[in-house]
């Protein structure tokens, strides 16, 4: 069971979502006297050889949990997911490549579309539009055009809730670097990251507070930027001075490494994407089982953070949310685009949640099914 006090919900909020309660805790703890200084860690210097042992911790750790090749940079960058939707094409279309592949799989490629052609020629080469995105549109090798700067794919789709099981490799994209928005599923699961040019994740479901952003880029891919990139926004420049060209949300990337360190004691990422695809198991199977209930996604194309379903009318899912959340189930409701009922269940989700949820479920088609 949960070790916080009963007055804590199982927190199902698509982001910022719930940190696992023993960070909670550490924080708590630790807020006012940081490391024995006697000050807060939002009260002391970016420059303080005490805030740069979090950073290397955390960078460190990062590489330990994904095995993340030498040839790569980690970074900490402000503005959250979609200030990368910016960044990326900034950074990647400046040299002699000026156009960037994209896929279309829900809201955030939509927006990252769409702010990307700003700076280059944006190309969608697959979408699951014409489908509501209820399913990965395929990405075939013809589709990549070889001249492009880079392929961007959202790894995991947080409103629809789809996620790629199989990235494209190689054998599609040929040399195109692939760009990766892992925002809602950063360190959920085992990714052999030597696949991807960039990777990006706003802190706020897997890794902390919002606004923050964890970037990673191949070492070679540093140096395109078009001349109009911001110094905060230039990941060669970030890489030189390891993130802190200014000051950076301390307490963020502090919250980022205790959260990479409990990721570490309960048995790093194999053991974490295990208690994910339980988790998401335990609530499609009682989809799977229902003619209550219908997922929104096809089976095989189903997220391991967020699970979408509806229920047969409007009131019935009004009166869903009202009586989930007077049993602590809270923010279950679906994208507003979207509707229905989501229940995003982060790494931080214990089984426990999935399981309340997943007797909630039954319950509530019994009694109104
Ligand atoms: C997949 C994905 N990308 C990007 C974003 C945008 O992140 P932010 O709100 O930090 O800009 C989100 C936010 O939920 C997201 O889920």
């Amino acid at each position: 069971m949960r070790p916080l006090p009963n007055d804590r919900v199982y927190n199902f909020s698509a982001g910022p979502a719930m940190l696992p309660d023993p960070v909670m805790l550490q924080i708590r703890e630790e807020f006012l006297n940081f490391s024995g200084l006697g000050a807060s860690i939002i009260e002391i210097s970016h420059r303080s050889k005490e805030f740069d042992g979090v950073v290397e911790q955390a960078i460190a750790l990062f590489r330990e949990l994904t095995g993340l090749p030498e040839n790569y940079h980690v970074l900490f960058v402000h503005g959250g997911g979609r200030m990368q939707f910016s960044s990326v094409p900034m950074n990647l279309l400046g040299g002699a490549k000026k156009k960037a592949l994209y896929v279309e799989t829900d809201t955030f490629s939509s927006e990252a579309i769409n702010d990307a052609a700003a700076y280059g020629e944006v190309k969608v080469i697959a979408s699951g539009k014409k489908d509501g995105f209820s399913k990965l549109p395929a990405v075939t090798r013809d589709l990549v055009d070889q001249d492009a700067a880079y392929l961007h794919i959202t790894t995991n789709n947080t409103t629809s809730g789809t996620a790629w099981r199989n990235f494209p490799g190689a054998d599609v994209r040929g040399d195109v670097p692939l760009v990766g928005d892992s925002t809602s599923e950063i360190l959920s699961r085992v990714v052999d990251y030597s696949n991807f040019g960039v990777v990006f994740a706003g802190l706020q479901k897997n890794l902390g507070p919002s606004v923050t952003a964890l970037v990673i880029i191949r070492k070679d891919l540093c140096g395109k930027a078009q001349k109009i990139t911001p110094p905060l926004l230039n990941y060669a420049t970030l890489a030189e001075k390891n993130s802190m060209l200014n000051t950076p949300s301390t307490f963020n990337i502090y919250v980022a490494k205790l959260v990479m360190e409990w990721i570490k004691k309960e048995g790093g990422l194999a053991e974490i994407e295990r208690r994910n695809n339980a988790k998401i198991k335990t609530v499609y199977d009682v989809i799977d089982a229902s003619k209550f209930y219908t997922g929104v996604v096809q089976p095989a194309h189903r997220s391991h953070m967020n699970a979408t379903f509806r229920l047969p009318s409007e009131e019935l899912t009004a009166k869903f949310l009202k009586e989930a959340n007077q049993q602590s189930l809270y923010a279950l409701m679906g994208y507003r685009t979207i509707g229905g009922i989501r229940a995003s269940m982060y790494n931080a989700m214990p089984l426990s949640g999935a399981q309340a949820l997943a007797s909630f479920m039954k319950e509530f088609e019994r009694v109104n099914g």
